[in-house]
């Protein structure tokens, strides 16, 4: 059987450390990147430059992956962009900061969705899923300040819930997680990457899926709210 292999879009020190140890404790060979990325790379640790306001970097990320190791059978895209927007005048972000934050909340997403299915079609892995890290702007409604990361938010589930209406007759997984407080409300900069790692893993290891659209709080795991 082919070995398990997780593809992390977007790690840094919070989500991305914690998730990349997670699943190299437990034997899979991971794969990260970001802009800073690059660096390091062992046996089992693949470290990819790549910047995803150009869909076109994902292709090559993809590549990366591919050729080293084979297609992963575990894709979280955890980058995001925004530009804070001045809450009484939203729409003087320029065109420009606008597309730059759509590339990388959604357009790179559709992109590496694309290269995930397709890899998948020729997976032997009993578990193939994708985690998308969300946050709650595809239900709160619009933040003012941070409308460029609520319109990818939202265009996130709504790719997220596609796939699972696609995919999902083939055994394909797909989630929009979402950490919350336990009260519902949104945990912001509290933002906890270990309760991250441990819902990720087990969504990850989990032969069904689970309800899509994933709130979950720490040290409790799904919650509807
Ligand atoms: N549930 C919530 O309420 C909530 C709260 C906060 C955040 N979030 C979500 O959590 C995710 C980030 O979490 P985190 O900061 O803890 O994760 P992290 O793994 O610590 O950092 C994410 C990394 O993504 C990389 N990145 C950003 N833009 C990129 C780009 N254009 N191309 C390639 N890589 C890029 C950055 O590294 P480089 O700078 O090296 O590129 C950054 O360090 C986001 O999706 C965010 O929306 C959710």
């Amino acid at each position: 059987m082919a070995a398990n292999i997780a593809f992390i879009l977007g790690a840094g020190p919070n989500i991305g450390q914690h998730v990349a140890k997670k699943f190299a404790a437990n034997g899979y060979k991971v794969a990260v990147s970001s802009r800073s990325g690059g660096s390091s790379t062992s046996d089992d640790v693949l470290s990819i430059k790549a910047d995803f306001t150009d869909p076109q970097t994902v292709v090559s990320a993809f590549k990366q992956v591919r050729d080293t190791w084979g297609d992963p059978n575990v894709v979280i895209y955890n980058a995001a962009g925004v530009h804070f927007a001045p809450p009484t005048d939203v729409f003087s972000i320029p065109s420009q900061a606008f597309e730059q934050d759509l590339s990388i909340n959604v357009s790179s997403l559709y992109t590496a969705l694309q290269e995930t299915v397709a890899g998948w079609k020729n997976l032997s892995s009993p578990s193939k899923v994708f985690i998308f890290t969300g946050n709650a702007l595809n239900t709160s409604g619009a933040i003012a300040p941070l409308f460029t990361l609520g319109v990818g938010k939202s265009a996130a589930a709504h790719l997220i819930d596609a796939a699972v209406k696609s995919y999902g007759p083939q055994g394909f997984k797909f989630y929009y997680a979402d950490e919350r407080n336990a009260d519902g409300s949104p945990v912001g900069n509290s933002i906890d990457g270990r309760a991250h790692a441990e819902t990720y893993f087990q969504l990850a290891e989990d032969l069904e899926q689970r309800t899509w659209d994933y709130t979950f709080v720490k040290l409790k795991g799904f919650t509807k709210f």
